[in-house]
C-alpha cells in the first residue's frame, strides 16, 4: 500500500518536472513571462480548493495552467518580446498560441482535456474571445478558471510597456468583467482570493 502510494507520487513528481521543463524553454523564449504560467497554476489550485474541486479534474487544471501559454514557443521571438503596440497582423499571429499549444499537446487519450482547456484559455463568458468565440458554460471548466488566473497575473505583472497594476485597480477589473469576460462564480471566488494574492504574490 505504501510502496504504491510512494510509487503514484513519485509518478505525480515526475510528470510535474517534465512540465515544468517545458514551460522553461518557453520563459527562455519570452523574457516577460517569467514565473508567469507557475503563478497562474498556483492560482488556478487555490480556486479549485475554494471551489471543492478535487482528485483528477483538479490535477488536470493545475497541469493545463502550467501549460496554457506553451503555444508561445510557435510565436516568432520579435513579436512575442516587442516592447511597443503591436501590430494587427501581429496581433493575428500572438492569437494563434492557444491553437499552437493544443496541437503541441496533441490529442492523446491522456492529453485531450489538457489540450481542450489551452485551446479555450482566451475564450470569454460573452463569446467575444477566441480562438473559436464560444460563450457561457461551452467553455470548459478549466479554461473559465484559467482566464481569469490569467488576467490578474497580467494585469498585476510588470511589463516593458507597463507598470504592475494595484490590486486594488485589478480587483475593479474584474468586477467589472463578471458575465462579461468572466464566469461571473468564478470570478467572485477570485475575489474572495485577491487579498491573499496580493500578499503571496507580489513581485
Ligand atoms: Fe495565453
Ligand atoms: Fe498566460
Amino acid at each position: 500500500m505504501l510502496r504504491d502510494f510512494i510509487k503514484h507520487f513519485k509518478r505525480k513528481k515526475f510528470y510535474h518536472d517534465i512540465i515544468e521543463s517545458l514551460i522553461k524553454a518557453l520563459e527562455a523564449k519570452d523574457i516577460y513571462t517569467k514565473g508567469h504560467s507557475d503563478r497562474v497554476a498556483k492560482m488556478a489550485e487555490d480556486m479549485c480548493k475554494e471551489l471543492e474541486i478535487r482528485g483528477r479534474t483538479r490535477e488536470i487544471i493545475h497541469i493545463a495552467a502550467h501549460l496554457h501559454d506553451i503555444g508561445k514557443i510557435g510565436i516568432p521571438d520579435g513579436i512575442l518580446n516587442k516592447p511597443g503596440n503591436l501590430s494587427d497582423d501581429e496581433w493575428e499571429k500572438i492569437k494563434l498560441h492557444p491553437t499552437i499549444g493544443h496541437d503541441i499537446l496533441g490529442d492523446s487519450k491522456e492529453l485531450k482535456e489538457i489540450s481542450k482547456i489551452v485551446l479555450h484559455h482566451h475564450e470569454r463568458w460573452d463569446g467575444r474571445g477566441y480562438p473559436i468565440g464560444i460563450k457561457g458554460k461551452e467553455i470548459p471548466m478549466g479554461s473559465r478558471i484559467i482566464a481569469i488566473c490569467d488576467s490578474i497575473d497580467a494585469m498585476t505583472s510588470k511589463r516593458s510597456y507597463k507598470d504592475a497594476m494595484d490590486w486594488q485597480l485589478c480587483k475593479l477589473e474584474i468586477e467589472k468583467n463578471l458575465s462579461v469576460m468572466f464566469d461571473p462564480a468564478f470570478g467572485k471566488v477570485a475575489l474572495k482570493l485577491i487579498p491573499i494574492w496580493s500578499q503571496e504574490l507580489k513581485c
